[in-house]
């Protein structure tokens, strides 16, 4: 495996890749690997002749009061778990390399992005799809995979390649959880035992969820009452919210369609901000 850090080795391991007849996968990330990050590496190598794997702490999606500064780093680790997962490559370009003095150029997605988080978190997809553009300029992937973990930023990446023709396939990877249930993330190592017993609440109330729509419920209103009901029951929990919507445009739906409708969740768990998210 080899690590890089400049803008034109990526663009010429992507000539020469592609001139060789292979194809590149690509599996961006922020660092402090989990197997959740391990699992879309594993299933881009399934889909891939070449898998680089990014880590970028980007802070341009960082609002300015959360967690940029605290952010968990581990790079060491994480170089043996990309090497291990089956990555070959992975870039490490510095925050100057990506927003040089002077840098002004942001790109927008003004509709998949707007509720939830987009309502709860005004600069956090900008900041994404900003770097995942400009990631995907520089390591020029054929596909790409992103975590289902993060459903409302998968759909608002699909939406971007989309609307720009970008020639990148976007690829889901199923949400990779604890045994306890609780979705890995890396902002887990925030919580210590005790919040960790509280966070498990999130992936419980899913499951009952889910299970009162495979018992034939449809309304999207009783649902998110239900879920912020059952959410209460846990002290250490403050919902930020919840919400039936279409997994592709966002949109709140009024009934569940079987299949096609998400039901996604934010909260704090004390101080550390949790999502989590079904489709039902
Ligand atoms: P990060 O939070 O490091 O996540 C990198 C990728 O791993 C994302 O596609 C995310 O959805 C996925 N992921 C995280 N936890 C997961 C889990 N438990 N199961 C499956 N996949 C999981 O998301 C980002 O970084 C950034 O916003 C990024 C796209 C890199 C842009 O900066």
């Amino acid at each position: 495996m080899q690590t890089h850090d400049t803008v034109s080795a990526m663009q010429q391991l992507a000539r020469e890749t592609h001139a060789a007849g292979k194809t590149l996968g690509f599996v961006p990330t922020m660092g402090a690997l989990h197997q959740g990050h391990l699992d879309l590496i594993k299933l881009a190598a399934t889909k891939a002749d070449v898998v680089v794997v990014s880590i970028f702490v980007n802070p341009t999606q960082f609002g300015p009061n959360e967690d940029f500064d605290r952010y968990p780093r581990a790079l060491e680790a994480d170089l043996e778990l990309c090497e291990g997962a089956g990555a070959h490559h992975v870039f490490l370009p510095t925050k100057d390399t990506i927003y040089p003095e002077g840098y002004s150029t942001y790109i927008e997605e003004q509709s998949v992005a707007a509720p939830l988080e987009g309502e709860s978190r005004p600069a956090f997809f900008r900041g994404v799809t900003t770097v995942v553009a400009k990631l995907f300029n520089i390591v020029q992937p054929d596909i790409a995979v992103f975590g289902q973990k993060d459903a409302q930023q998968l759909a608002v990446v699909r939406k971007m390649v989309t609307d720009l023709h970008i020639p990148v396939e976007i690829v889901a990877g199923p949400t990779t959880r604890d045994t306890d249930g609780l979705a890995l993330s890396s902002r887990n190592a925030y919580l210590t035992n005790s919040q960790r017993e509280g966070a498990r609440a999130i992936p419980q109330t899913l499951e009952k969820i889910k299970a009162m729509v495979d018992a034939g419920e449809r309304r999207a209103e009783r649902l998110v009452a239900e879920t912020t009901h059952l959410l209460a029951d846990e002290r250490r929990i403050r919902v930020i919210y919840v919400a039936v919507v279409d997994p592709t445009t966002m949109k709140k739906q009024t009934d569940v369609e079987p299949g096609n409708s998400l039901l996604a969740v934010a909260a704090w768990l004390d101080q550390t901000r949790l999502i989590d998210n079904t489709l039902l």
